[in-house]
């Protein structure tokens, strides 16, 4: 059987870990190349289980501390910055690039894996956010193509397949509502760190345990869920459901509802992204349906929980505003894990942000990237004049 290679970017998150326990128990893989940022501790250790011939991290302080954690006799090429990760995202004899990393800074290394006509297993999700309308043409001009990780598209991809567009009538997400479900404006008002970083359900990075208490995440998953299968956001829904067993569902003309089920464990879209079309052994627990009790769903508040509200306006709205929602939201949720700001304040900062937007045609990743670093400089000084108060 031949040998399949694999990149993981990101490969010290959340994501990336448990890709790297996937791809320890599949058949016939080995690791091309992985990423991390600053955390080059734990990249030496995955390194010196996996052995890539390739690594990439922040900077030269990061890659000269990073050889002196790794194994006597293993020398990797180690590349560094922006440019590294674009490289590592498209070494040519490579089958499959996850990118794991969080935030924009994940739109280069998936334009590169997209130029070179990849499968870009995709859970950096901001890529599509603020690159959607470059990424999905690129990959239908080089052949290339996304299966998407995160899981409720990664349900959708799956239910979606063998079907024509006119057939369904909306894509409906789940949420899981986060922890602060039911909650209202005024005990929003009290919540802390700890609290909003206790999600019920999931294990995940920092950025995206907060962007799920604020309902952001699913935000940005509607927008996600725009470019990757080419839905109006009228046919877009959100359903919360905290039990977070149907990781999504379409429905269809004649009122049919077809849902995916399984374990709320990101291992197994992880797979599905790795095996496509094919399918091999489970890497996770399967899901036993008689221990299900209850499957409920409610209707999202966007009174309460206004970024969800926000982000469909701004997928609605294109000229440059899911830019501005996306890199505002990353300074905001930033500043709330640094204690700066409240939890409330993460939305309200957001919808400042996009109220002071002007639009403008973005059609150049520099472009984006450029528009990116504006809000991120406005957003900061935002938050110092109102976090001085
Ligand atoms: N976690 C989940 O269950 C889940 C589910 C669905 C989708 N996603 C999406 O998957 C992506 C990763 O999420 P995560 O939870 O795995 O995040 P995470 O745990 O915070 O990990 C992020 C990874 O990206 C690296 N990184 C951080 N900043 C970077 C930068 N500026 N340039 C290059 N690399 C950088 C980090 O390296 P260091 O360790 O060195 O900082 C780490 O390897 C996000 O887009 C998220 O929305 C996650």
């Amino acid at each position: 059987m031949t040998i399949k290679k694999a990149t993981i970017l990101g490969a010290t998150g959340s994501i990336g870990i448990q890709a790297l326990e996937v791809i320890e128990k599949l058949e016939n893989w080995e690791i091309a190349g992985m990423s991390c940022f600053q955390n080059v501790e734990s990249l030496a250790d995955q390194a010196a289980r996996f052995r890539p011939p390739r690594l990439a991290v922040a900077d030269s302080a990061a890659a000269s501390s990073l050889k002196k954690n790794l194994p006597a006799g293993y020398q990797p090429d180690i590349l560094t910055g922006s440019a590294g990760y674009e490289e590592l995202a498209a070494l040519p004899d490579v089958d499959v690039v996850l990118n794991a990393i969080v935030g924009a800074a994940g739109l280069k290394p998936s334009l590169a894996a997209a130029r070179l006509g990849k499968r870009l297993a995709l859970a950096n999700k901001e890529s599509l956010v603020i690159g959607g309308r470059i990424l999905m043409p690129l990959l239908r001009d080089t052949g290339g193509e996304i299966i998407p990780v995160d899981s409720e598209h990664n349900a959708i991809f799956q239910l979606l397949e063998g079907r024509q567009q006119e057939e369904i009538e909306n894509l409906i997400l789940t949420a899981s509502g986060g922890p602060f479900r039911g909650y209202s404006t005024a005990s929003l008002e009290k919540v802390t760190l700890e609290d909003a970083l206790d999600h019920p359900n999931w294990d995940m990075g920092s950025k995206i345990t907060i962007d799920s208490a604020t309902l952001m995440n699913k935000g940005l998953e509607v927008i996600e869920a725009h470019w990757l299968f080419g839905f109006s956001y009228d046919k877009i829904k959100v359903v919360v459901h905290p039990q977070s067993i149907i990781h999504s569902l379409i429905e269809l003309i004649d009122g049919s509802l077809l849902a995916e089920l399984g374990q709320p464990d990101m291992k197994i879209p992880i797979q599905h992204a790795f095996t496509h079309p094919n399918r091999q052994n489970a890497v996770s627990d399967k899901l036993a349906l008689t221990e299900i009790t209850d499957l409920t769903f409610q209707e999202p508040d966007t009174e309460s929980f206004p970024a969800l509200k926000l982000a469909f306006q701004a997928g609605r709205q294109g000229q440059g505003y899911p830019v501005v929602l996306n890199a505002s939201n990353e300074v905001a949720v930033s500043a709330f894990l640094q204690k700066r700001i409240a939890f409330l304040e993460i939305s309200y900062i957001i919808e400042e942000m996009l109220e002071k937007h002007q639009p403008v045609d973005l059609k150049e990743s520099d472009e984006i990237l450029e528009l990116d670093r504006q809000t991120r400089r406005k957003t900061k000084e935002f938050i110092d004049k109102i976090s001085d108060k």
